[in-house]
């Protein structure tokens, strides 16, 4: 039996949704756990391309049960769009996808006011958020203002929900922002609740019942490591805990029940949004990675800021979450450089740092200490092992794994899931 958590390494879109696919193949449960319809999850199966915003990927694996944690926020017409449209794929949640009833809802004034926020805050000031409220969701959460999955079955719920409209939409004129019509909006979210209440129950027993009869739990995280609330580059961040410690307190599963976490770590870096960045690249080699790396975002489609491999992030990936080995993923997008660049520190005020600094501004100004390599200048795409990779690529990976003190287990190499092995 083996309990695992797998987290972004990076700013999110490090190529989860194709490893969690992997891995699922030998779990029986697919667990989200934080985060909402913010992230993306990309997965090709054959010649289908799926992306999953708030289901597990473990959907599209028959046989294969999947939660959504306490720890989610969840939009209710976001979550019944897409299982209407997993279902017309072939994908049936009935049965299979179970939605906990302590998962805070996302609503319309929570868009409304992620949206106003932004607009109200300066050009410098914007988080460049993917604008479905997934903060104003956690704000109200935490202030304990928050209404959970599990209202939509209480018969109070049009009341509770239209107190909320209320004290949100004076919020929102106090903003300049236009108020929401009450009625609209309890319609339109009560429109979702029969295809929603026979997927709501407690999911706390059914992962620990899970647990007990030996069977395996993948716990699917969304965003990256350094878009954190806790450990990120605050306040360029998302609102939830996407380290390894989230999966925990965003299901209810214990620590001590998890064996192994898994980093996944894209062979570049990439970061959608707002915020420092240090590797970031703003010429011809930038536009080379995002090009090969069809570098857009899969929720926004923006176009995704590019740069080269930081070991500074990935070693604080590695110690924020105890990761246990990475799967790197897009090396591939790679082939074509001549030279390849790895940051291995930073340059602060004219001192040499090894660590992500908390400070913000501190962050900005930090310039990366880069080491160069050969490019293989090979395409890596049909390659199966370690031995069948040019020895420049297998160098590239031995100095991640150096760099970083984690062993590389899993490395894919293009899209598919047959591009994707694991190394001794
Ligand atoms: P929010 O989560 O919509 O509030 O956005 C906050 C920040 O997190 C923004 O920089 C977003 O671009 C980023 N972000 C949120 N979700 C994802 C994701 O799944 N992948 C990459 N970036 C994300």
């Amino acid at each position: 039996m083996s309990n695992t958590i797998l987290i972004g390494a990076q700013w999110g879109d490090e190529g989860k949704g194709k490893i969690i696919d992997v891995l699922t193949e030998r779990a029986d449960w697919v667990v989200r756990a934080q985060g909402g319809n913010n992230a993306g999850h990309t997965v090709e199966v054959g010649n289908e391309r799926f992306v999953l915003h708030l289901v597990p990927s473990g959907i599209l694996h028959e046989g294969k049960r999947c939660v959504i944690g306490n720890g989610v926020v969840l939009d209710p017409a976001g979550l019944v769009e897409e299982i209407r449209g997993l279902e017309a794929r072939g994908f049936p949640a009935a049965g299979r996808l179970f939605v906990s009833d302590r998962a805070h809802l996302v609503l319309p004034y929570h868009r409304s006011l992620d949206a106003r926020g932004e607009a109200l805050k300066s050009a410098s000031g914007k988080i460049g958020t993917t604008l479905r409220g997934i903060g104003p969701a956690y704000g109200d959460k935490m202030a304990r203002t928050g209404l959970r999955t599990g209202d939509l079955l209480d018969p109070a719920f049009p009341d509770l929900l239209r107190e909320r409209i209320d004290a949100h939409n004076r919020t929102l004129a106090a903003l300049g922002g236009e108020p929401l019509d009450p009625a609209a909006v309890i319609a339109g979210v009560e429109a979702a609740i029969p295809t929603l209440a026979p997927l709501v129950c407690d999911t706390l027993p059914l992962l620990h019942e899970a647990a007990a009869r030996g069977e395996e739990i993948l716990f699917e995280g969304a965003q990256g490591v350094m878009l954190d609330i806790d450990l990120g580059t605050y306040p360029y961040v998302t609102s939830s805990n996407a380290v390894s410690g989230g999966a925990c307190t965003g299901s209810g599963f214990p620590p001590n029940r998890i064996d192994r976490v898994v980093g996944v770590l894209k062979a570049y870096t990439t970061r959608v949004g707002e915020g420092p960045f240090p590797t970031e690249l703003s010429d011809a080699d930038g536009e080379a990675l995002r090009a090969a790396g069809r570098e857009f975002g899969a929720t926004t489609g923006r176009p995704r800021r590019c740069g080269w491999f930081d070991a500074v992030v990935a070693r604080h990936a590695a110690m924020s979450c105890g990761v246990d080995g990475w799967a790197l993923t897009k090396m591939d997008v790679l082939d074509g450089f001549d030279r390849i660049k790895l940051c291995v520190a930073y340059e602060l005020d004219g001192l040499r740092i090894d660590t992500f600094p908390a400070n913000i501004r501190a962050a900005a100004r930090c310039k990366p200490v880069y080491e160069e390599m050969p490019g293989w200048k090979t395409p890596l795409g049909a390659i199966r092992t370690f031995d069948a990779l040019p020895p420049a690529a297998q160098a590239y990976l031995r100095r991640i794994e150096t760099l970083t003190g984690v062993p590389v287990r899993i490395l894919s190499l293009g899209p598919r899931r047959d591009q994707t092995f694991d190394l001794p």
